[in-house]
């Protein structure tokens, strides 16, 4: 028994229970603050800031200024940033300095200096993340799974909050989970995308840790109904 990085019990390779990550792209950006609070008290365990750039997905959306809003606001909550953009290297420390936890790239973003820019987060202090979007083989990531301390797979194309759940992610997940447990690592692996009722146990069931959810979790009657099943591992 012991606690990952982010104090989740485990037992072995195996996490006990599941987080539930909260994707702002669904919250009330006019009262962004009060959104998260009530999902916050629902039960989530994490934030989850997208950020595009209109280049690497079709869709801009928000930058570190409204992070550093959000974290003055709320300074005790984990910030999950997932960095849908060209140039990750260039922006990262702006979301550290702006109360980043955890930043996420993509790897289709830097194929050709992936390592340079897992270090460029690293030397911010934050904790690293690599993405993979649906179309990449899952082995793309596999000689980076030492390196960084969460895989997201994205099971949708990213862009958009509001798309179906990609029926391939699960089995993507597993293969992942095989993986790092084949080579003892304890790499967390985070889905993002239709992530709801129906669609988290596959997930879970998969062997994910973390479960992003946006609609599914703003526009809930009741959230915290929702949140049992991310929470049912
Ligand atoms: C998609 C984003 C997701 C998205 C999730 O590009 O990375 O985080 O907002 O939203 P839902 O849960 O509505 O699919
Ligand atoms: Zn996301």
């Amino acid at each position: 028994m012991r606690m990952d990085k982010e104090g989740t019990v485990t037992k072995g390779v195996y996490t006990i229970m599941t987080k539930a990550a909260a994707s702002i792209l669904s919250a009330d950006l006019a009262n962004l603050q009060q959104d998260c609070t009530r999902l916050l008290n629902a039960g989530v365990d994490l934030l989850h800031f997208d950020v595009m750039d209109g280049h690497f997905v079709p869709n801009i959306s928000y930058g570190a200024p409204v992070l550093k809003c959000l974290h003055a606001a709320l300074p005790d909550v984990y910030y999950d940033v997932h960095l849908m953009i060209s140039d990750p290297a260039r922006y990262a420390p702006d979301f550290a300095a702006a109360g980043a936890s955890l930043i996420t790239f993509h790897l289709e973003a830097v194929p050709d200096t992936v390592d340079e820019v897992i270090a460029a987060i690293r030397a911010t202090g934050c904790k690293v993340g690599i993405s993979i979007r649906p179309g990449t083989p899952v082995e793309a990531v596999f000689p980076y799974i030492g390196a960084v301390d969460l895989i997201l797979v994205m099971s949708v194309e990213p862009g958009f909050g509001g798309q179906s759940f990609l029926p391939s992610a699960p089995a993507r997940i597993a293969a992942l989970r095989a993986e790092c447990d084949r080579r003892g690592c304890d790499t967390l692996l985070e889905v993002d995308g239709g992530v709801n009722t129906e669609t988290a146990p596959l997930c879970i069931e998969a062997g994910v840790d973390w479960l992003v959810a946006g609609s599914s979790l703003f526009h809930a009657a009741d959230p915290a109904a929702v949140l049992q099943v991310l929470h049912s591992k």
